[in-house]
C-alpha cells in the first residue's frame, strides 16, 4: 500500500475490485448526524423530500393522476423541469442523479406547509430506481398505475408514430423480430416490457413494504377518478385536509375525460398527447397481446392477492382463469 498513489489506490477500487460502487448512492442526511455535517444543506431542508411519488407506467394515466393531485391545496408537485419536461427522472437517469441530493430537493416547493410529491414513469421498471429511492427516502409513499398491458402498449406505440410522425404498422411491429441493436426492437421493448406489471411490482415489494405502495386500476380510474382521488388522500396519504374530489374533477365533454377543474380556472385538461383519439388495434394485435400477457397476468392476479390487494377489474375479465 505504502508504493501505491492515491489515485491508483481508487483505480484499483473502482475499476478492479469493487466497479458496482463507480455510481454513487445517496443516503438520506436526515437520517445520519455525520453525513449532515458533511452536506451543503440543513436540518430545515428535510421537509423538502417528497412525501409521496407516482412511478408510472408510462401511459396508464400518470399524468392526469399528477395534475389531480395537484389541485389539492397542500399537495406540490415538482417544479417544471426544462431537460426533462413535467419529470423528475432523478432516479432513473444516470446524469440527472450525478446532480446530487441538493439538485433534487431544488426542484421542490420549500412552503412549510406542503407535501411535496413527484411523479416520473421511467421509474417503474428501473431497478437503479428502485435501489436509489430506497437509499434516499426508505419511507416515501409509492403509487402505480396499472391499465390492462395490452392497451398500455398500444397507447405507448401511438405516443411513438405521433412522435416521430411515421407509420409503423402495429401488427408489423408485434410480430417483428429484429436484433437488438435495431430501433424497431427497442421500441417493441418499449411497449412491451413495461407490462410486466408482477415482474417490477415483485421487485418494489423487495425494496418497500405492501402498506407503502398504493395501487390504482388505471382502467377505473379513467372511467371515473373521483373514488380513487378521495381514497388516495384518506386511507393512503391520510391527508388531515380532505378535499371531496367532486371539487377537483369534472368530466369534460369535449376532451371526452374527466378534467382539473376550479373556479378560479374552470377546466384545466391535458394536452392533445394525452388522452389520443385512434383507431382500435385489429384483432390479430389484440389475441397477441391477450396471449403474450396471459401468463403475466396470472402471476399478477397471485401477486396482488397474496399483499392483500384489491384486484383491478380489468384484470378479473382480462382472465379466462378461475379466480
Ligand atoms: P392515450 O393518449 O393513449 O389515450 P400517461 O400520462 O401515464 O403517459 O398516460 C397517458 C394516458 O392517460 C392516455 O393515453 C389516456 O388514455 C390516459 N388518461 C387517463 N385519464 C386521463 C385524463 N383524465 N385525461 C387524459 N388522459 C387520461
Amino acid at each position: 500500500v505504502n508504493d501505491i498513489s492515491t489515485s491508483e489506490l481508487a483505480h484499483k477500487y473502482f475499476y478492479e475490485y469493487y466497479p458496482d460502487e463507480k455510481l454513487p448512492l445517496f443516503t438520506n442526511p436526515c437520517d445520519d448526524d455525520i453525513l449532515m455535517n458533511l452536506w451543503n444543506g440543513n436540518r430545515s431542508m428535510c421537509e423538502i423530500f417528497p412525501k409521496f411519488i407516482i412511478i408510472g407506467p408510462q401511459k396508464t394515466g400518470t399524468t392526469a393522476l399528477h395534475n389531480m393531485l395537484s389541485q389539492h391545496p397542500d399537495l406540490y408537485p415538482s417544479k417544471k423541469n426544462s431537460l426533462t419536461y413535467e419529470e423528475l427522472q432523478f432516479f432513473s437517469n444516470e446524469t440527472i442523479y450525478l446532480n446530487g441530493i441538493t439538485w433534487y430537493l431544488n426542484q421542490f416547493h420549500t412552503n412549510e406547509q406542503s407535501i411535496n410529491f413527484e411523479k416520473s414513469a421511467t421509474y417503474f421498471d428501473s431497478i437503479l430506481a428502485m435501489k436509489r429511492i430506497k437509499a434516499l427516502l426508505p419511507s416515501v409513499h409509492l403509487i402505480i398505475m396499472l391499465t390492462e398491458p395490452g392497451h398500455r402498449a398500444y397507447s405507448r406505440y401511438q405516443h411513438e408514430i405521433a412522435r416521430i410522425n411515421q407509420t409503423i404498422n402495429f401488427d408489423d411491429l408485434l410480430k417483428s423480430n429484429h436484433d437488438e441493436n435495431s430501433y424497431y426492437f427497442h421500441l417493441k421493448q418499449r411497449c412491451l416490457q413495461p407490462g410486466h406489471y408482477a415482474e417490477h411490482i415483485l421487485k418494489w415489494l423487495k425494496y418497500f413494504p405492501s402498506k407503502q405502495i398504493y395501487i390504482v386500476d388505471g382502467e377505473a380510474f379513467r372511467h371515473d377518478p373521483r373514488i380513487i382521488l378521495n381514497d388516495i388522500q384518506l386511507s393512503f396519504l391520510q391527508l388531515k385536509n380532505f378535499i371531496n374530489s367532486s371539487n377537483l374533477v369534472r368530466y369534460n365533454k369535449k376532451k371526452g375525460f374527466f378534467c382539473s377543474f376550479s373556479a378560479k380556472h374552470n377546466f384545466q385538461c391535458l394536452g392533445n398527447s394525452k388522452g389520443r383519439r385512434y383507431e382500435n388495434m385489429s384483432s390479430y394485435s389484440r389475441e397477441y397481446l391477450n396471449n403474450y400477457y396471459l401468463f403475466h397476468n396470472q402471476k399478477l392476479i397471485k401477486l396482488l392477492r397474496y399483499y392483500n390487494y384489491s384486484l383491478p377489474l380489468w384484470l378479473i375479465f382480462s382472465n379466462p382463469i378461475k379466480l
